[in-house]
């Protein structure tokens, strides 16, 4: 028998005014498996996955994840569901004013009550974990892109979720950082059995990563499968996205 899924989406629609974005998405997530989203830029990637952690409000379909309806919730109902939700913003977001500790610090103070001794643990050990733990006093600006991307990563799991959003998490970092980052995603689905939806176009980071493939267009998933049966799809938009590239099965 399947699994329940964890995240389960039925016919989500939502608009911006009158421009429709996404027209009824239907994603099964299964627990402890990463869903890769792709597709063109505007494609609706990221509006996708804010409706999933419920930033943005779905216009109509369904959305539930661990068994909660997040499109129903509001207020502290869907604050309590967000803290098992982590999110990689496409951006990073680290506030560049604080430290590392202290942009790890702001959000455990801000959400669990832990005395400073064992809040200082948890953000050691979870630096520990991405591989960082000397960069504990340093600023964003001192540290590399790669880095960057690290420390948000540990920034999203420190509240210990049980699953986690990426959007494009290796973006615009060299093949060894994709490889690192990518490793860390892998890693917390077989250590943590994080269940995660992760957007990129990043071939290297979804080769790694995906364990399904779904390719947005117009508003709708157009394919879905494993990433090499994606990319050998003879359909224009798909063709373009991947150019040249071979797949290279993990
Ligand atoms: N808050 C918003 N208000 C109005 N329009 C929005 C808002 N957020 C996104 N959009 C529009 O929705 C569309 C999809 O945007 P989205 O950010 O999801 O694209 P994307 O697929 O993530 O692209 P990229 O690969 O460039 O990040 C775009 O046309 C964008 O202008
Ligand atoms: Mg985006």
């Amino acid at each position: 028998m399947k699994p329940e899924p964890v995240i389960q989406i039925r016919g989500l629609t939502k608009s911006f005014g009158p421009i429709e974005v996404l027209k009824g998405i239907d994603l099964d997530v299964p627990p402890g498996k990463c869903a890769v989203v792709m597709g063109g830029s505007g494609s609706g990637k990221s509006v996708l996955i804010k409706t999933i952690v419920g930033l943005l409000k779905a216009d109509k379909g369904t959305i539930n994840v661990l068994g909660e309806r997040v499109d129903l919730l509001a207020g502290d109902e869907l604050d309590k569901l967000r803290l098992s939700m982590g999110f990689l913003f496409q951006s990073g977001a680290l506030f560049d004013s604080m430290t590392v500790s202290e942009n790890l610090m702001f959000f455990l103070e801000r959400h669990l009550h832990l005395p400073p001794a064992e809040a200082a643990d948890r953000i050691l050990q979870t630096l520990e974990w991405v591989g960082l733990p000397e960069k504990l006093h340093d600023y964003p600006a001192a540290l590399s892109g790669g880095q960057k991307k690290r420390i948000a990563l540990a920034r999203s799991i420190i509240m210990e979720p049980k699953i986690l959003l990426y959007d494009e998490p290796t973006t615009g970092l060299d093949p060894v950082s994709v490889r690192m980052v990518a490793h860390l995603i892998v890693r917390l689905q077989a250590e943590r059995g994080i269940t995660s939806i992760a957007i990129t176009h990043d071939l290297l980071c979804a080769e790694i990563i995906a364990d399904e493939v779904h390719f947005l267009q117009d508003g709708r998933f157009i394919a879905s499968g494993s990433l090499e049966d994606i990319s050998r799809l003879d359909h224009p938009s798909i063709v373009t996205f991947f150019g040249n590239e071979t797949i290279h099965p993990v």
